[in-house]
């Protein structure tokens, strides 16, 4: 009996890693949601201005024909990514300050509720880290003014946008 239960606990194990973290499922368009509101509701109109960064289209197109474990590896890097990316110098931007905490204490929930659904780690894929290395340049060099953090702005909505339509198409 002892053993039954066991094996159907790492039956179990196995198949949320493969099938369905409970948290994707369920939880993460509620926040994906809440969080793009907040990025919405912080600031006017997403600049008309264009990205001087390339928007890596395939990643997504070739996360969205793969399987699950990698599309939750995906999640997991690029909320992270964009989680540093709101570390660096924010002086100049003129955002409501509390929309913008709300933002980043609701996207670092997202990020620390998926953890628990991500396979031993593998090495952060290299063309997202160069992405957004990139992006981080684009910063530096508008001397992180606040139409630098515009345009991080507007690609972070896609991203976020993005990643929700990925979620959705995973089940
Ligand atoms: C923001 O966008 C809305 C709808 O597109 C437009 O009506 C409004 O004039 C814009 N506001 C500013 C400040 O550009
Ligand atoms: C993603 O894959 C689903 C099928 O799994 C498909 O319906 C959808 O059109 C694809 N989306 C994109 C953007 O390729
Ligand atoms: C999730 O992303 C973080 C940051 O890149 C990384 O440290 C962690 O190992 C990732 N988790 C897995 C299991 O890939
Ligand atoms: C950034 O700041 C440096 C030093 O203060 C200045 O020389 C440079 O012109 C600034 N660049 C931009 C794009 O404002």
């Amino acid at each position: 009996m002892q053993s039954l239960t066991y094996l159907f606990l790492i039956l179990c194990c196995t198949q949320s890693a493969c099938h369905g973290c409970e948290w994707i499922r369920h939880q993460f368009g509620t926040l994906s949601g809440l969080y793009l509101t907040q990025l919405d509701e912080m600031g006017g109109n997403i600049t008309q201005q264009e990205v001087p960064v390339v928007f890596p289209e395939f990643l997504y197109e070739r996360t969205n024909d793969t399987q699950y474990v990698d599309q939750v590896r995906f999640l997991n890097e690029t909320i992270h990514e964009i989680t540093e990316l709101f570390d660096e110098n924010m002086d100049a931007v003129t955002w409501d300050k509390k929309k913008l905490g709300d933002f980043l204490i609701l996207l670092h929930r997202q990020f620390t509720n998926l953890k628990s659904c991500v396979l031993p780690a593998r090495r952060p894929d290299k063309t997202l880290k160069h992405y957004f290395k990139e992006l981080k340049k684009v910063l530096r060099k508008m001397n992180y003014s606040a139409q630098a953090w515009e345009l991080i702005r507007k690609e972070t909505k896609y991203h976020l946008q993005k990643l929700d339509l990925l979620v959705a198409n995973m089940h």
